[in-house]
């Protein structure tokens, strides 16, 4: 469905037009004064000096073209030259009405379909996901369904951390306790076990023991580098170790993921884009882009009009090692020949940004991807505990993802059995839910750039700007819906009426602007837009019921029109929601 807003511009731009001026000054925007009016036009303002004329002459002339269409309630002229507009409220509902029916709920799908590969959570493999990874999981599923709910391909890919120096300390360390195992015999030609020599929790310990090893004894680092080199250059052995490593943690990453109700479509990784540095490298060499500089290889990616340094991008090391880089070049190789895409999405910790700016210009210089392809830096701020210092356990450790998800749950289920309304055998996956909600919402709900503090007691109270508010509020609509289905009302809603009072009005017009929000969220890679929108929605809803009663209405079309217009706020309420990552049970 058309924008109620690209309605409202049309119809000004139209009439800015008929009385004789440039219709681009119709500009429209949600009015700043909710008291005054409901929406705005400043055109006449700008136009004074192109036209020389007091703007409030030019702002009467257009008012008297816009008073003859109808979609305006009222449209007036305001010193020095600000035109105030009220909406129809007949036409807002019939725009309602329309979108109740609408399979999108009003959504128009783009014309032309992007395919994006949007690069998220990041992981590394044989660490234990901490809530860093959060983050990155939270806000890259919101933006993939955005994208989709849009009408886009959009393919996420977890970039496993798979082919680091990681890998050797546990093949060090696990040397060091099981020297007899075969795959530290280098003249062993059998097939090797079928069972991993290690469980995930002993592969959690194992990894921070030998990361501390490292760091205390140069003997022992030294031996982790060569394991990663052997391991690198394909030694049999330590490749299947490396395949154990690969197996027994991605299955644990999934389980985790699934918690949070993240989904990828690749569980690629750096290992995966090996095989692509060589001919990438001889590439770019060949091409003169790349050049050696004291033993490396480099490529100059720094601008004329750079504010500060970019560095060259490094691509090889004087020992011939790649690097971070190396392999994210490589991997945007891989990308470009499986899926061609439009646009790479990166959500990647805002602390990454440099090695982005410069992994992007060399790709670009280098003619790895087309001029049309975009990349697209997401860069998010830190999860800060309430001391406002980067999060960390009681003990000051670093906070497990999976912890923190069950102190979650377990203050929502005590807030939940506090609240009774749920029999206690749901109340546990309730929690969970909600908790989830809390979690994602909490996150969400700030603009991704930004670091914020993650706060239990806020984020899983059911008032204020928080994950179970919203939820709050859709649970309240089933349950009035469910009260009238009960009452034996016929299936079929009624058409929506116009409103009948100002709550109600209000709560219209935000439920209309829908599209509107999604698509701004979408195109900033902005989530906390789309929260700040459901936040206000549920806001207007609660406002409008507490003065409402819905169900005692004795009108039959008016009580109709009620339950057709709260059906559709909870219907936007929970697509909104989906699309955030989350969603509402039934009873809370
Ligand atoms: N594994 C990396 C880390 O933990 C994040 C990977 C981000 N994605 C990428 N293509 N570099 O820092």
């Amino acid at each position: 469905m058309e924008k109620l807003i690209d309605v409202i511009t049309r119809t000004t731009e139209d009439a800015f037009e008929k009385a004789g001026y440039d219709r681009k000054l119709g500009h429209v925007s949600v009015s700043n004064r909710p008291d005054l009016c409901e929406y705005q036009c400043n055109g006449a303002m700008a136009g004074a000096k192109q036209y020389h004329k007091a703007p409030i002459m030019i702002a009467e002339a257009v008012v008297d073209e816009m008073k003859k269409a109808d979609i305006f309630a009222s449209v007036e002229a305001v010193k020095p030259g600000f035109i105030n507009i009220t909406l129809n409220p007949a036409k807002v509902s019939a725009y309602l009405d329309e979108m109740r029916t609408d399979d999108d709920l009003s959504v128009t799908k783009t014309e032309q379909p992007k395919t994006i590969i949007i690069d998220y959570g990041g992981p590394n493999v044989a660490k234990p996901l901490h809530v860093g990874h959060l983050r990155s999981a939270v806000i890259g599923e919101s933006i993939k369904r955005m994208g989709r709910r849009l009408g886009n391909r959009v393919i996420g890919d977890v970039h496993l951390g798979d082919w680091g120096l990681q890998m050797g300390l546990i093949i060090t360390e696990l040397q060091e306790r099981k020297p007899d195992l075969p795959y530290f015999d280098e003249s062993y030609t059998g097939e090797y076990p079928a069972e991993a020599p290690f469980t995930i929790s002993e592969l959690e310990e194992i990894y921070p023991c030998a990361s501390g090893k490292s760091k205390e004894d140069p003997a022992y680092k030294e031996k982790a580098l060569e394991a990663t080199a052997e391991l690198q250059r394909g030694r049999r052995g330590y490749m299947a170790l490396w395949k154990h490593i690969m197996q027994v943690s991605v299955t644990d990453l999934k389980k985790n993921y699934e918690k949070l109700d993240v989904h990828f479509d690749l569980w690629k990784g750096e290992s995966d884009a090996q095989p692509y540095i060589a001919p990438m490298v001889e590439k770019m060499k060949n091409d003169g882009y790349a050049y050696m500089d004291q033993g490396a290889l480099i490529v100059d990616v720094a601008e004329p009009t750079d504010q500060k340094e970019v560095p060259p991008c490094m691509i090889l090391k004087s020992d011939g090692a790649s690097l971070y880089t190396t392999t994210d070049l490589a991997t945007i190789v891989q990308r470009e020949e499986d899926y061609h895409p439009d646009e790479i999405i990166y959500v990647v910790d805002k602390r990454q940004e440099m090695h982005f700016i410069q992994t992007f210009r060399c790709a670009r210089k280098c003619g790895l991807v087309g001029p049309d392809t975009k990349f697209t830096f997401v860069g998010f701020g830190t999860m800060n505990g309430k001391d406002g210092k980067p999060f960390k356990t009681r003990e000051g450790g670093v906070m497990r993802l999976e912890n923190l998800i069950r102190d979650i749950d377990d203050e929502m289920y005590k807030k939940i059995v506090e609240n009774r309304s749920v029999r206690d055998k749901d109340a546990g996956e309730t929690a969970e839910v909600v908790g989830l909600s809390a979690l994602k919402y909490g996150d969400l709900s700030n603009q991704a750039s930004k670091d914020y503090i993650f706060d239990v007691d806020r984020f899983t109270s059911f008032e204020g700007n928080t994950g179970p508010y919203i939820l709050y509020t859709i649970v309240r609509i089933k349950s009035i819906l469910s009260r009238y289905e009960e009452q034996g009302a016929s299936a079929t809603d009624g058409a929506i009426l116009a409103p009948a009072g100002d709550p109600e009005k209000k709560l219209m017009l935000q439920t209309a602007r829908y599209n509107e929000a999604l698509e701004e969220a979408w195109e900033n890679y902005a989530p906390h837009r789309l929260c700040a929108y459901i936040y206000e929605l549920a806001n207007d809803f609660n406002s409008f019921y507490h003065e409402t009663k819905i169900l005692a209405e004795e009108d039959e079309a008016r009580k109709k029109s009620w339950i057709s217009l709260i059906r559709l706020v909870k219907n936007v309420l929970e697509d909104a929601i989906d699309v955030l990552g989350f969603s509402a049970p039934d009873r809370m």
